[in-house]
């Protein structure tokens, strides 16, 4: 049985409320304000709610309220106040003091019960709630500070730099090859099938997460084996028939290897995303001789681009509001960006063959 304390200087009041919650609480009880806190100094972890006068000689109500909260008591025990004629202003006071409700007189036993009851469970949920999240935050606080240590012990090993180095190599070959398709295309054709390219290299602490989280060894053959996206190209192109052209040509050179090919152009993903991707090995050539590099290069449009990164912000905005509906709107602008691609690419061709 839970136990409850019952604090009231009228001895009729006490056996009343005694009556009333014998069959379900272990009861304790006190006459004024200073023994209340004397059996909560004692029992405060197996209490389970106060119920409390106000109008008490020698410590009253208010001095009790005023005490528990010094001692922070409030957050774990709930208080009812056993209430006669009291003002609203008073009332207001207790709750904004933390008063969790009022058991008012005349007692009428069933609704003494219940309120005690529903308070009660709504304060131990409310407490179990609390305690998870901030298991939960002190969880994902440890994970951090591992993630950050572990990244740091990589930037440290000087294989793994070497490494690094070789993966910036293989981002400036691709996007050799592809700025010389550029400038051939300019020159032959006058345009230029992309518009930009973005490079990233992958960082320790992202490196070090995707390893740990998809159970694959920290170490440089578990990079090498389990990681295509070390090494990141993106290429940002005018128009979608200008993305195939160029993934085909890099992918026709004779020492490029095309290892995977996502077409999430053709095949949009749910939300609406729109690229090429393809992770492809390309050579780099060392001291020690020639070793072949994963990279994985993305290709979009300008518009895709543009609706992957706004997307990208929700991804890491765990805490925004009606994210049903911005994920609603994201997928109708991703249906008219892909008409409007091809509604661009169509005037271009209108445009070249009047050229002609
Ligand atoms: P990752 O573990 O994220 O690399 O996914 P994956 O191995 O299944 O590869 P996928 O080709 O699906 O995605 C690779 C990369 O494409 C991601 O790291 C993102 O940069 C990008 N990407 C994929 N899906 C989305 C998406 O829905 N929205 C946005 N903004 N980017 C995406
Ligand atoms: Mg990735």
């Amino acid at each position: 049985m839970q136990r409850i304390l019952v604090v009231d200087d009228a001895e009729v009041n006490r056996n009343l409320l005694y009556n009333i919650l014998e069959d379900d609480y272990t009861i304790d009880m006190a006459e004024n304000g200073e023994l209340a806190l004397q059996k909560l100094e004692e029992r405060q972890n197996e209490t389970a709610a106060l119920l409390l006068d106000l109008r008490m000689p020698k410590m009253d109500g208010f001095a009790v309220i005023a005490e528990m909260r010094k001692k922070g008591w409030m957050h774990k025990i709930p208080v009812l106040i056993i209430s006669g004629e009291y003002s609203v202003e008073v009332e207001n006071k207790c709750f904004e003091l933390g008063v969790s409700d009022f058991i008012r007189k005349p007692f009428v036993s069933s609704i003494v019960k219940n309120r005690l009851k529903n308070t009660i469970d709504l304060f131990v949920s409310k407490n179990q709630l609390e305690m998870k999240v901030e298991e939960q935050e002190e969880t994902l606080k440890r994970q951090d500070e591992i993630i950050r240590i572990q990244a740091e012990k990589l930037r440290e090993t000087k294989f793994f730099n070497k490494m690094m180095m070789e993966y910036r190599f293989a981002i400036m070959e691709i996007e050799t090859r592809l700025k010389a398709l550029n400038g051939e295309f300019s020159q032959e054709y006058n345009r230029n099938p992309f518009e930009s390219i973005k490079s990233r290299l992958k960082t320790p602490e992202s490196i070090y997460e995707k390893l740990e989280r998809k159970g694959h060894p920290v170490t440089l053959e578990g990079i090498t084996e389990y990681l295509t996206d070390v090494a990141g190209v993106r290429v940002i192109c005018s128009f979608p028939d200008d993305i195939y052209r160029l993934a085909r040509l890099l992918t026709m050179q004779d020492d490029i290897i095309l290892l995977r090919e996502k077409d999430y152009i053709k095949n949009p993903k749910p939300n609406g995303y729109r690229s090429l991707h393809l992770i492809v090995s390309v050579p780099i050539f060392l001291s020690s001789g020639k070793k072949n590099m994963k990279v994985e290069v993305q290709f979009r449009t300008i518009a895709m681009d543009f609706w992957a990164s706004l997307e990208h912000k929700l991804k890491y905005k765990k805490d925004v509001d009606e994210t049903d509906e911005i994920v609603g709107q994201l997928k109708v602008c991703a249906d008219s960006i892909e008409t409007l691609d091809y509604q661009m690419q169509e005037i271009r061709n209108r445009i070249d063959r009047t050229k002609k």
